[in-house]
């Protein structure tokens, strides 16, 4: 029997990002492969007195379909504290609750591409994002940073010689590097997009987990043209499994969403979103998402000590200020794969950089996640790292 598949799956790569995570799950493995928030971090308890709250007041409603833009509560708590955060003028009717951000990558491919357009991406770029988009069948064109955002003459130059659909970038802490997008890098990139006119998707998922430094505000606050889709998620500072997010942005593109989401999955679960909202409503969400920072600094700082004292100083790394990955490269002849090799040897994980570009080579890069391992556990997991690289570079 031969069943013909459609030309998206067929496109679909394979990556072995996944065959290494299956690989390192052994319990005695030190991992900073993931990319998780800490289970410690979620507010089970407060979300067990939520659920009852919606149940005993809202079954109805909660466990009926719901409208597909959104619990209208949440959207209106969202559009205010975006407004709050990162310096937006929202109202409930910029907002659309998606299936966790990744859903949001989805739709604005979908939104604004056909098979064989153009997406400009940072170089590199977070993976999840770049294997949505690769349902839609598009090309890529990678910008490099220079460590405060995309390089902007490189930017220009990408928009004068491609007929570009979409950007994609993730301007605070990006998966995987860590990097933030300076005030003045905002500006500039919003002048040039409102001379090209093009859509943006701005995703940012790690904004709140900020462990230094000023809050900077959304490229939404620099939008005069209305060409910027920010992509929010409640995965990082509540609960990833409650697989709530947002896209925000002009009333005509949230209403084109609408319309994709309608025929996606009708709407996002209606119960998960009224128990988030309870959520916000009777407990303190700032005070969560502060208790949220000092675990992860505490684990940032333990890591960025460890590689100090003990990485040879061959291999460069980023410095975060807020999320939840350092990105490390190695000296170019080195490859970061035959590296993992030996560390998983030694009991010790992290992903090679190669998944998180579109194009070939980029060998020498991996990332790595400190949310998930206490501050001992980093320090012992960082020095085999380094014990590895040491051997290789005597
Ligand atoms: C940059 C980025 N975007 C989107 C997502 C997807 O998050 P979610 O779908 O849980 O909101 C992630 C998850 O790690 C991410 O790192």
């Amino acid at each position: 029997m031969a069943i013909r598949f459609s030309e998206p799956v067929n496109a679909i790569k394979h990556s072995d990002t996944g065959d290494i995570l299956k690989l390192i799950a052994q319990p005695d493995m030190i991992s900073f492969a993931g990319g998780l928030p800490a289970e410690e971090s979620f507010p089970a308890e407060q979300i067990r007195k939520a659920t009852e709250l919606v149940l005993q007041s809202d079954s109805g409603k909660a466990l009926q379909y719901g409208p597909s833009l959104g619990y209208d509560p949440l959207r209106e708590s969202i559009a205010n504290r975006m407004n709050r955060m990162v310096k937006t003028n929202f109202t409930k009717d910029n907002i659309l609750i998606t299936c966790g951000s990744q859903q949001g990558l989805d739709m604005l491919c979908r939104l604004f591409c056909n098979k064989g357009d153009t997406v400009v991406v940072e170089k590199p770029s977070y993976l999840g994002a770049i294997t949505a988009f690769n349902l839609s069948q598009v090309n890529y064109v990678e910008i490099p940073g220079d460590g405060k955002g995309m390089i902007m003459s490189e930017l220009k130059k990408a928009l004068d010689t491609h007929d570009v659909r979409l950007i994609y970038i993730v301007t605070d802490f990006q998966n995987p590097t860590g990097i933030t997008w300076s005030r003045e890098r905002r500006e500039e990139f919003m002048a040039l997009v409102d001379e090209y006119e093009v859509p943006v998707i701005e995703d940012n998922p790690y904004g709140e987990l900020r462990y230094e430094g000023e809050y900077l505000p959304s490229l939404n606050s620099f939008d005069t043209k209305g060409l910027v889709c920010s992509l929010g998620t409640f995965s990082k500072t509540f609960a990833p499994g409650m697989r709530l997010g947002w896209i925000a942005a002009n009333p005509l593109f949230i209403e084109k969403c609408d319309l994709l989401k309608q025929n996606m999955d009708l709407s996002t679960a209606p119960f998960t979103q009224r128990i988030c909202a309870a959520w916000l409503e009777n407990f303190d969400f700032d005070a969560h998402v502060q208790e949220i920072k000092n675990l992860y600094k505490s684990r940032r700082d333990a890591m960025l000590s460890a590689i100090d004292e003990f990485f040879p100083k061959e291999v460069q790394h980023t410095y975060p200020e807020g999320g939840l990955f350092i990105w490390c490269t190695l000296p170019e002849y080195m490859k970061s794969r035959h590296i993992l090799q030996q560390c998983i040897e030694q009991k010790v994980a992290f992903v090679p950089g190669e998944a998180f570009f579109t194009s070939e080579g980029n060998t020498n890069f991996f990332r790595l996640n400190y949310s998930c391992n206490n501050e001992e556990v980093i320090r012992v997991g960082i020095r085999r790292i380094a014990d590895v690289l040491k051997a290789i570079l005597k």
